[in-house]
């Protein structure tokens, strides 16, 4: 239900101007509480530690190659007919996306989306919602399996054109049973969907539990208010609006650890800002928007997903907006230009600033740029000149993750900041639209055999230089297994320096 709206509720951040220049005492000064509530395997990879065939997670690529054939099962034509086993390479058609049952049982999903089927002795790919005749049980023995359709009988490739579930098992795993095959296995991804399903239901509410009860608490806030951070920018998941009964694999408490995170905010004088990183549909083929397989449908016409993200909008919004620690909140977190238009990003953009003007008159609405596109390409978009109050405009800035960073010297990453993404900086400032928030950055990069001084260095000058960004910025993330993606172990050896006046650049 809609609460009332309280205009001022943000003491701390009251005096921002909703022109394209603020001053320094309201840049935000924030670090990102990344794997907190929306899981990344590589930030903490203990996590999945419990699961039983940790590698068959929901949206591992898997190939089979047929032992007696030397060729690949294959989807002719990426999916819509019958499924062969006459490939003779390992490219899309021979590539499929696990769906996980059980840590034996899975479905298959072929490059079109539609899902390996056995409704009989035939196998094709043409159903778009796996069922039970979609569910196979694979048996492993080493980097060879066997897979068991659902009439009982194993897939064999006897014949080049031809897969059949007729096999009935009694050659073992000998190299002329047409029922093995090779299987390859990528493990692509590592989310909050891998790790709740990857365990059984119990399993994961244990895991899940434990996680986020402990790996941030309110020590970790007493830590940033005491080293001049003023914001912390809190991934959440589009189930977190569903709690206590998030649908499945999801697991419940991610509400309340949010709300414990506005309580330890309150008591140490920081503010919150709520970053939508996983919506509905999946916006990214990436594990942090919580897809399971790494099919991006958010923008797909005549699906639900745009409505429903804005009802999680509305929901977080109207949550929290009285909350004196209330920052504002991030529309969407990382949409990808080869999955999302950016006309339908704009109309949703607009569509989620009115439900959050529904509660907060004040409060800040981030929009983040695409993926994949320049920022520019939004900068004179949703601004004030246009009514558009307290919008600021996310921009991350990684050198990490392009062709252009590899194989580069600290000197030329350094020189980079000072000059490429200095410039880009003052041209978005500059250019009388939304304010411009440096939404992640962190301090590693991709120079080999770096020394301690040179990401000092490398540290000061992206401070130096994201510390103009005219709403401020905020380091990805908190804690991380690796050094220089951890704030509080970076600025604890020295790698990030505050000014002589206690204050960040
Ligand atoms: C903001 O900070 C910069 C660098 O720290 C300083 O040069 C500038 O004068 C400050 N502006 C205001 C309005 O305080
Ligand atoms: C393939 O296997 C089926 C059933 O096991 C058998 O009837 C058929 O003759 C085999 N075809 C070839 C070419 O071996
Ligand atoms: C595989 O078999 C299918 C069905 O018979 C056929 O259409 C296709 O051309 C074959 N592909 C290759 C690479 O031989
Ligand atoms: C399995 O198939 C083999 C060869 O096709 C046949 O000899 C055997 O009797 C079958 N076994 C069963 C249990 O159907
Ligand atoms: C399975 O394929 C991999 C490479 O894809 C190869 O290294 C391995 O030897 C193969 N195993 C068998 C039993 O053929
Ligand atoms: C979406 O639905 C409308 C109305 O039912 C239909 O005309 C249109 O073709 C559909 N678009 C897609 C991409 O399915
Ligand atoms: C980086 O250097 C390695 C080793 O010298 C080389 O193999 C690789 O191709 C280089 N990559 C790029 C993108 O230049
Ligand atoms: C940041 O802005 C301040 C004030 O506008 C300016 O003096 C300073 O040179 C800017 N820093 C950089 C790295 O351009």
């Amino acid at each position: 239900m809609p609460r009332p709206c309280f205009l001022l509720a943000i003491a701390l951040f009251s005096a921002v101007s909703t022109s394209a220049t603020t001053n320094n005492a309201t840049r935000v000064r924030s670090v990102s509480l990344g794997g907190w509530l929306v899981i990344e395997k590589w930030i903490k990879p203990s996590l999945f530690d419990g699961i039983v065939e940790p590698d068959l997670l929901d949206g591992t690529l898997v190939t089979f190659k047929s032992l007696v054939l030397g060729t690949y099962v294959t989807a002719a034509n990426g999916g819509g007919s019958d499924v062969t086993a006459n490939g003779t390479s390992a490219s899309d058609w021979q590539t499929f996306k696990l769906w996980r049952v059980s840590s034996t049982l899975f479905q298959f999903r072929v490059s079109n989306n539609q899902f390996i089927s056995a409704p009989d002795s035939s196998v094709s790919a043409t159903v778009d919602s796996p069922g039970q005749s979609e569910t196979f049980e694979i048996s492993r023995n080493g980097g060879l399996v066997m897979l068991r359709a659902p009439n009982g009988m194993y897939l064999q490739a006897n014949e080049s054109s031809r897969l059949t579930a007729d096999y009935n098992g009694t050659l073992g795993w000998s190299s002329d049973n047409p029922a093995v095959f090779n299987m390859t296995v990528n493990t692509v991804l590592g989310g909050e969907f891998q790790l709740a399903n990857g365990y059984d239901k119990e399993d994961a509410q244990t895991v899940f539990k434990k996680h986020r009860e402990s790996f941030i608490t309110q020590d970790d806030f007493k830590f940033l208010a005491a080293n001049a951070i003023n914001n912390v920018r809190i991934p959440i998941g589009w189930w977190i609006a569903y709690d206590p009964e998030p649908p499945f694999p999801f697991v419940s408490g991610s509400l309340e650890a949010l709300d414990n995170a506005f309580t330890w905010a309150e008591n140490t004088g920081i503010s919150v800002l709520v970053d939508l990183h996983a919506a509905p549909g999946s916006q990214s083929q990436w594990q942090h928007c919580g897809t399971r397989d790494g099919v991006s449908e958010w923008a797909k016409a005549n699906t639900s997903y745009i409505s429903d993200t804005l009802s999680v909008i509305e929901f977080l919004t109207s949550r929290y907006a009285s909350h004196s620690a209330f920052f504002g909140i991030e529309l969407l977190n990382e949409p990808t230009q080869q999955h999302v238009p950016l006309d339908v990003l704009r109309n949703y953009y607009v569509a989620g600033y009115s439900r959050v003007r529904k509660y907060s008159s004040s409060c800040f609405v981030i929009i983040c740029q695409l993926i994949g596109a320049n920022p520019s390409i939004l900068v004179d978009f949703m601004a004030p000149s246009d009514g558009y109050t307290n919008v600021a405009l996310d921009v991350h800035w990684y050198n990490l993750f392009e062709n252009r960073f590899v194989n580069t010297t600290a000197q030329w990453n350094i020189d980079y900041i000072l000059n490429q993404r200095n410039s880009d900086l003052q041209k978005l400032n500059n250019a009388n639209g939304p304010l411009i928030l440096v939404g992640e950055w962190t301090n590693e990069w991709d120079v080999q055999g770096a020394t301690m001084s040179d990401y000092r260095n490398f540290g000061a000058a992206q401070l130096k230089v994201f510390g103009n960004a005219s709403l401020g910025w905020s380091y990805w993330g908190l804690k991380s297994k690796d050094l220089h993606w951890d704030f509080e172990r970076t600025v604890e050896k020295g790698l990030l320096t505050r000014q002589s006046n206690g204050q960040w650049p």
